[in-house]
């Protein structure tokens, strides 16, 4: 059966001095995947590895269906770990790597025969019983990684980048395939990575975090579309952050360029911080005039063509460089360098952040 963890103020300071982790707290809910999601250095892997008891927190708790666990053993929680690097054992065959945990657990080898050929059948590795590690691909290394994690029937699966090693048409294939084995089993997930699309694209919801601390914990729309701090926006897809004056129901963001604040925003004063996110506005050839506060005009400086859409990067009259999303739609019309654009937005699509 599949548990919760409560991540209760947490901190660890390494020998040293280091304040990997500062003061953390969030719930993980039964059953969900749940991404720890920040740049290297974070505190991600030290999160992770106090949830699995390698490590100890310097403070605060950790509680595991409401039972502290915190000063528990690694061997007595019950859960199982992905480790970016597979550790498998080299030497050992992929029945044997699989079936450790269940050994450390002193079953019998009938049992442990038929749930190693289970959890391979899982994992679809079935016929490789008989291989060693480095007979494998990095994709089979790491679903023998899974299959040893998930053998033991754990309460809680952690996973510190597993993917990570993995080209990206397999480490997609393998998202979705991890993703599915997490719902089929019901497993509690906690999901380590550092890119920012495999967490949006796996998660029930994620963690962002930053220099130790927790940004802002919510579920894949809510990080994208209403991201709190500058950091988490600007973490999370390409996005354009202004900074101004409040002046009535708008934002002077300098160089002449006045931003019309959603309707919930208007009433305030002093400095703030909006984002605004490329695919919100929308690029037509140089129009008469521009409505103030919702669009602008601009030349277009480069262009990457991604496939499926385009970004333009567009020059402001007054000097602001804004980035600029348009579906590639066969029927939209491309821009190439120097054409003069008009940028149009909906105010409403502004998201107003705390620094
Ligand atoms: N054993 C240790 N002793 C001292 N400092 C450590 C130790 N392990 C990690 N740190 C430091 O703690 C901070 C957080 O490290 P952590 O490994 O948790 O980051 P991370 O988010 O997993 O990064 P990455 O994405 O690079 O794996 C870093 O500054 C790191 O140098
Ligand atoms: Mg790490």
């Amino acid at each position: 059966m599949s548990a919760s963890i409560e991540i209760a103020g947490v901190s660890k300071v390494y020998d040293g001095g280091v304040r990997a982790v500062d003061a953390v707290a969030m719930d993980v809910r039964q059953g969900e995947f749940f991404s720890l999601l920040g740049p290297s250095g974070c505190g991600k892997t030290t999160t992770l590895r106090m949830i699995a008891g390698f490590e100890t927190p310097s403070s605060g708790a950790i509680r595991v269906d409401g039972a502290d666990i915190t000063h528990v053993p690694a061997h007595k929680r019950d859960m199982g770990m992905v480790f970016q690097n597979y550790a498998l054992f080299p030497h050992r065959t992929v029945a044997e790597n699989v079936a450790f945990g269940l050994r450390m657990r002193g079953l019998d080898k009938a049992t442990i025969a038929a749930k190693v050929k289970a959890a391979l059948a899982m994992v679809e590795l079935s016929g490789l019983e008989d291989r060693r590690p480095a007979q494998l691909s990095g994709g089979q290394q790491q679903r023998v990684a899974l299959a040893r994690a998930i053998v033991i029937a754990p309460r809680v699966l952690l996973c510190d980048e597993p993917l990570g090693a993995l080209d990206k048409k397999l480490r997609q294939q393998m998202q979705f395939e991890l993703k599915q084995l997490q719902k089929k089993l019901g497993l509690t997930l906690v999901f380590v990575t550092h890119d920012q699309e495999e967490a949006l694209a796996m998660s029930d919801r994620i963690a962002v975090m930053n220099g130790g601390r927790v940004e802002q914990v919510g579920t894949p729309t809510e990080i994208y579309n209403q991201p709190t701090t500058r950091f988490v926006a600007d973490f999370i897809g390409d996005t354009n952050i202004f900074r101004g004056e409040r002046v009535g129901p708008n934002l002077d963001v300098g160089k002449g360029l006045i931003l019309a604040l959603p309707p919930s925003e208007m009433q305030g004063t002093g400095v703030l911080s909006v984002a605004l996110r490329p695919e919100k506005i929308r690029l037509i050839p140089r129009a008469e005039s521009a409505a103030a506060g919702s669009s602008a005009h601009g030349i277009v400086e480069n262009t990457n063509f991604l496939g499926g859409a385009v970004l333009y990067r567009v020059e402001l009259a007054g000097g602001h460089r804004v980035l600029v999303q348009q579906p590639n739609a066969g029927t939209s019309r491309l821009f190439v360098p120097g054409n003069g654009v008009t940028l149009e937005w909906t105010p409403a699509d502004l998201v107003v952040l705390k620094d």
